[in-house]
């Protein structure tokens, strides 16, 4: 187990990367934006320079975890990799597509991941011949922070299969916890109804963000609040994990409230576009 493949490098990916980086792995990188995909590197090299000369990491050893991580120009260029883990958009339909993909360009021996948050593992491996490879591998966010992997097999996932990524996981530093295959698994099931609740009480004027958030930091001693949590984790991919779950279950207690919706249309998709329910600066 030596390489490591990311297909698409946005937020999620790019931190991935840079943990499977730390941990030893030789990381090829591919997404089909190639800004996105210069942006990831120079995001990964910039990171690793800081915890260099922030004493959190061996500075001798910079270079050459560097050295190896690449930049894919196209899918084929991911081949080698015996962990290929799929971040790109929460959407069923391009997931298949990407998974399709690689089962065409992947070794046979090769896990194939997913880091959905909420869509069935067994939709998405059925888009390949080899759904026994497939599992969900669900990071959480900030992914070379957070210790937490979900871990979930589809109906086809063998043991085997479930093993490997156990040991990859576990490589990494981090630990898994198994979960069924059902729309938002463990943690999306309890984290996104109460975020889409926090957002309720904001349309309806129960409270402001603020006072929101402030509940349940201050009350229950979370992190952060919901709504600073939902700008972070992004207003579209938040959308999208519930309307999923909302497709999945045909329970009205995941309809997403309109004024996600509406900041989702407005482009206000959280930290990443400068405002969400915060507005951010930097
Ligand atoms: N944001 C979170 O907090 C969070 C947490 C856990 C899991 N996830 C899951 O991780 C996945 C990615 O989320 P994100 O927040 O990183 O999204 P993002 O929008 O930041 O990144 C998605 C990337 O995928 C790329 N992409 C799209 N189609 C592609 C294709 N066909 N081939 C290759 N690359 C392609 C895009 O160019 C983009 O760079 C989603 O499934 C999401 O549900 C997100």
């Amino acid at each position: 187990m030596k390489t490591v493949a990311i297909i698409g490098t946005g937020l999620m990916g790019t931190d991935i990367a840079f943990a499977s980086a730390t941990a030893g792995f030789e990381v090829l990188l591919f997404d089909t934006n190639r800004e996105r995909l210069v942006t990831s590197l120079g995001k990964i090299q910039d990171r690793f320079k800081r915890y260099a000369a922030a004493g959190k990491i061996d500075k001798n050893k910079v270079e050459g975890i560097l050295k190896r991580i690449t930049v894919c120009g196209a899918v084929e260029d991911i081949s080698g990799a015996v962990i290929v883990i799929e971040c790109v958009f929460e959407d069923l339909g391009v997931k298949r597509d990407v998974f399709c993909e690689l089962d065409r360009v992947s070794r046979a021996d090769a896990v194939l991941a997913s880091n959905t948050s909420s869509i069935s593992i067994t939709e998405i491996a059925s888009a390949t011949k080899r759904p026994e490879s497939v599992i969900g591998m669900h990071f959480l966010n900030p992914a070379h922070v957070m210790n937490l992997v979900e871990l979930i097999p589809g109906i086809a996932t063998t043991r085997e299969t479930v093993e490997t990524a156990k040991i990859f996981v576990k490589k990494l530093g981090k630990t898994h916890v198994e979960s069924k295959d059902y729309p938002g698994f463990l943690l999306n099931r309890m984290l996104i109804p109460m975020i889409n609740e926090a957002v309720y009480l904001l349309y309806e004027g129960a409270g402001t963000a603020e006072s929101i958030d402030r509940v349940m930091k201050a009350g229950l001693n979370f992190p952060m609040g919901p709504l600073a949590l939902a700008d972070m984790i992004g207003l579209d991919v938040l959308l999208a994990v519930i309307e999923e779950m909302y497709r999945g279950y045909s329970d009205a207690k995941y309809r997403p409230c309109p004024l996600l919706k509406k900041f989702v249309a407005a482009g206000y998709l959280g930290k990443k576009s400068g405002r969400g329910f915060y507005i951010y600066n930097d």
